[in-house]
């Protein structure tokens, strides 16, 4: 082969790659401009690749059948109240992706933070804003016995089972205990007659209620592990790309969808927090929301670490059903974590733009208004925020918006 052959081929064949790159520009939907390392970070956040269901080894029936059935009743009942009128679904609606629109709950009372979604929630192992249950089963506890959520109490509970819900109960959890004599209303956390009224029943039959009530608890938590995430726009674009594919159809993203997921994934850093599959690290964070000088201040996760090793139905309490080795999460929490202060949950981005407003208690608005968040990154109220600002054009920021759409089935069909 001679010299100038060869260099006439490699000019062929250099210009041959230019017109190659120049026409996937102008088909405009390929994949192929993205680097491996992008293409690997797109292909971790698809739904696909969630992992299995994890188990919750302190909850025997997680996946029971029967108890996830009795949980969906429990779920939906509004008996389970202190009046009869608030149950689980009054804030967790399930034609709002389970959560309310409010800024703040409100259910017997109003609430200092804003309804979650609980699409997923078996995902994540702390429950709340500040992650303050290590369980599915002890989180449903908590609104239960709230003055402001379900204001009633564990005694009422159990009597209120074993008049209405005995046999489903029974067929599940075994034979109830004897209640004849004990008083309606009686519980740790109530009015100050049903503390005292729970001081005066044998600590036996206090165990016995207490029982009962964590297993009102694990059925909720059977139900709950059955909420999913549905799959979008941005999975099927995900998965082609996966698959080495050029997204055809409604899975081919528009330019400024393009440019939101390089951003996504790039420059504007939100990975490093909203990642995997569910768009969140399950971590917490201080990305200096604002304190709302109208309730109360909010440590956010630096109080919620020791509540959770506090709570009488963690995972190392007698009525969890794991054994303490398995109880990895709460034994080997940080403790006394400077970093934790202000720091809240991560929420997952998925049907996030259908469901404004935004963060623990509703502080900001609108999709928009939380680019800009992001963009000015301002001084937090209380401890570090770990945002640093960005430099973000206004297409750039509608950008960012329109990816997010990508995420709610709700804004951007799936055909
Ligand atoms: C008054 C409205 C209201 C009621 C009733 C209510 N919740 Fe909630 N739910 C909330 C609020 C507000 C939060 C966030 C509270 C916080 O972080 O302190 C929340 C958080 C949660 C979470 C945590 C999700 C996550 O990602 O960490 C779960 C799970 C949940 N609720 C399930 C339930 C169940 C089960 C019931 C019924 C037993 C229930 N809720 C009753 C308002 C309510
Ligand atoms: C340092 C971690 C971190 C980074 C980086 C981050 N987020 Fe967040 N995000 C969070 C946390 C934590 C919250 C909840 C904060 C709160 O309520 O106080 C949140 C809340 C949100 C919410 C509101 C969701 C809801 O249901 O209330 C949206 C939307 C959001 N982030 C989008 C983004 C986008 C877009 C970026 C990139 C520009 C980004 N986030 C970067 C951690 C982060």
């Amino acid at each position: 082969m001679s010299r100038s052959t060869s260099a006439s081929s490699m000019v062929r064949r250099a210009l041959s790659g230019v017109v190659f790159a120049a026409l996937l520009v102008l088909a405009g939907c390929s994949g192929d401009e993205f680097t491996d390392a992008e293409r690997a970070t797109i292909a971790s956040l698809s739904l696909d690749q969630l992992p299995p269901l994890p188990a919750d080894p302190s909850n025997r029936v997680a996946d029971d059948r029967l108890a996830a059935a009795f949980g969906a009743t429990l779920f939906f009942e509004p008996r389970l109240s202190g009046h009869g009128d608030v149950s689980c679904s009054t804030c967790h609606q399930i034609d709002r992706q389970f959560q309310d629109d409010r800024p703040l709950g409100r259910g017997v009372g109003l609430t200092d933070r804003r309804t979650m979604p609980l699409a997923g929630v078996a995902w994540s192992p702390w429950q709340f804003w500040d992650g303050r249950k290590d369980s599915l089963w002890a989180q449903a506890l908590g609104p239960l016995e709230d003055a402001r959520e379900h204001g009633g109490n564990r005694t009422a509970y159990a009597h209120f089972i074993t008049t209405s819900l005995k046999d489903r109960y029974e067929r599940i959890f075994g034979p109830l205990p004897d209640l004849s004599g004990i008083p309606q209303n009686a519980g740790p956390l109530g009015n100050a007659e049903e503390r005292a009224v729970w001081e005066s029943i044998s600590e036996a039959k206090r165990a016995e209620i207490d029982t009962v009530f964590a297993n009102i608890g694990k059925s909720i938590a059977a139900f709950e592990r059955s909420i999913r995430h549905e799959e979008t726009r941005f999975d099927r674009f995900a998965k082609a790309i996966a698959a080495g594919e050029t997204p055809q159809g409604d899975a081919a993203l528009d330019e400024s969808e393009r440019l939101g997921l390089r951003l996504f994934i790039g420059r504007a850093n939100c990975v490093t927090c909203h990642a995997g599959p569910r768009f969140s690290d399950e971590h917490f964070h201080n990305t200096g929301v604002p304190q709302p000088p109208e309730l109360p201040e909010d440590s956010g996760r630096a109080a919620g670490i020791p509540k959770a090793l506090a709570d009488p139905f963690n995972c190392l309490s007698r009525h969890s059903d794991a054994k303490p080795e398995q109880c990895g999460e709460l034994r080997f929490v940080a403790k006394d974590d400077h970093a934790m202060l202000r720091a809240f949950k991560t929420p997952s981005l998925r049907g996030a733009v259908s469901r404004p407003p935004y963060m623990h208690s509703g502080q900001i608005a609108t999709i928009e208004d939380v680019i800009d968040h992001y963009a000015a990154a301002p001084r937090p109220p209380k401890g570090e925020s770990e945002l640093k600002p960005l430099t973000l054009s206004e297409p750039e920021k509608q950008a960012l918006v329109a990816f997010l759409k990508m995420l709610d089935p709700r804004t951007s069909p799936v055909n």
